[in-house]
């Protein structure tokens, strides 16, 4: 059962392998929307661009799905690492950073915390 480490929130969440990242978040009360995406989003049809994360950790290519021909289109200027929670599912465990736009207090050393302990597998 692969874990999400959510580094901004401080949580491990386990979930089924070929979850839906959105969905996952959702579920547990993870914040993944900015004020944009509170005030309007688009449910999860890879549309709005709202549901930003950054996945740092992805242990092999398979952890999470590949990058879709929508993602490529809507993330054309963002850092390599973001994707559309809405159109990620996860297979085996990986480290989020919600909202990535936002900065965060001490987010640096948080990553680099999470890096350091090992995902459950
Ligand atoms: S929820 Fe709109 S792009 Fe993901």
């Amino acid at each position: 059962m692969p874990t999400v480490r959510f580094v901004r929130e401080g949580r491990d969440v386990q979930c089924a392998q070929g979850a839906n990242l959105r969905e996952i978040a959702l579920g547990e009360g993870v914040e993944i929307y900015g004020l944009k995406g509170k005030l309007g989003n688009c449910k999860g049809y890879g549309q709005c661009i709202t549901c930003l994360v950054r996945v740092l950790n992805q242990g092999t290519d398979e952890a999470v799905s590949p990058i879709s021909d929508l993602e490529l289109i809507k993330l054309k200027n963002r850092p390599k690492d973001w994707r559309l929670a809405c159109q990620t599912v996860v297979n085996e465990s990986v480290i989020v950073v919600t909202r990535p736009q936002a900065s965060f207090k001490n987010s640096d050393l948080m990553i680099k915390h999470a890096k350091s302990v090992e995902l459950p597998h």
